[in-house]
C-alpha cells in the first residue's frame, strides 16, 4: 500500500512537471473548477457508498481536497481579487461559506459513520458546497477573468500545484 501511494505520488509529480514544461494552460480558474467537479463526484460517492471503510476513505479524499481547495483561495485567489466593490462582497459571502463548510466538515470526522446524523451532515455539507460553487462559478470567476490578467491567472495555476505538491504557499 506504501509502495502504491509513493508510486501515485510519483506519477502525479512526472505529470505536473510534464505539463509545466509543456507551457499548457493552467489557468487558475480552471484548476480550481476541475476540483469543485471531483469534491462533488466524490461526496456523490459517498453518499452512495455502503461500507464504512469506502465512507472513510472517500470523506479523507473530500476533507484532503477541500483543505487544500480553501486554503489557497483564501490565503492567494480571494484577496487577489477583491479588488472592487462587487468582488469584495463576494469574497467575503465566500469567507463565510468556508468557515460553515470546515464546521460541517470537522463535525462528519469527529462523528461515528453510524451516527443517525452523518448522512444528515453530508447532505447539507453537499448543499453549502453547491450554493458556493455556483456563486464562485457565475459570479466570481468571471469577475476575476477581468481583474487578473492571463499571466496572473496562469502564474497562480502553477502555484496552486506545486503547493499541492506539499510545497508550502508563499
Ligand atoms: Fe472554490
Ligand atoms: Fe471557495
Amino acid at each position: 500500500m506504501i509502495f502504491f501511494e509513493k508510486v501515485v505520488t510519483f506519477l502525479k509529480k512526472a505529470i505536473l512537471n510534464f505539463y509545466l514544461s509543456k507551457g499548457v494552460d493552467m489557468n487558475i480558474i480552471t484548476i480550481l473548477k476541475a476540483d469543485h467537479k471531483e469534491v462533488a463526484a466524490l461526496l456523490k460517492k459517498l453518499l452512495k457508498s455502503e461500507t464504512a471503510q469506502s465512507k472513510e476513505s472517500i470523506f479523507s479524499k473530500i476533507y484532503e481536497a477541500l483543505n487544500l481547495h480553501a486554503r489557497f483561495e483564501e490565503k492567494v485567489f480571494y484577496p487577489a481579487v477583491r479588488k472592487t466593490a462587487k468582488t469584495k462582497d463576494l469574497v467575503l459571502e465566500s469567507y463565510v461559506e468556508h468557515d460553515m463548510i470546515k464546521i460541517l466538515l470537522a463535525d462528519i470526522r469527529k462523528m461515528s459513520i453510524k451516527d443517525e446524523l452523518w448522512k444528515a451532515k453530508v447532505t447539507v455539507l453537499q448543499e453549502i458546497i453547491k450554493h458556493h460553487v455556483k456563486e464562485e462559478e457565475q459570479e466570481l470567476f468571471p469577475q476575476a477573468k477581468r481583474i487578473l490578467d492571463k499571466d496572473q491567472l496562469k502564474d497562480m495555476g502553477e502555484k496552486y500545484l506545486r503547493s499541492k505538491e506539499g510545497k508550502d504557499l508563499k
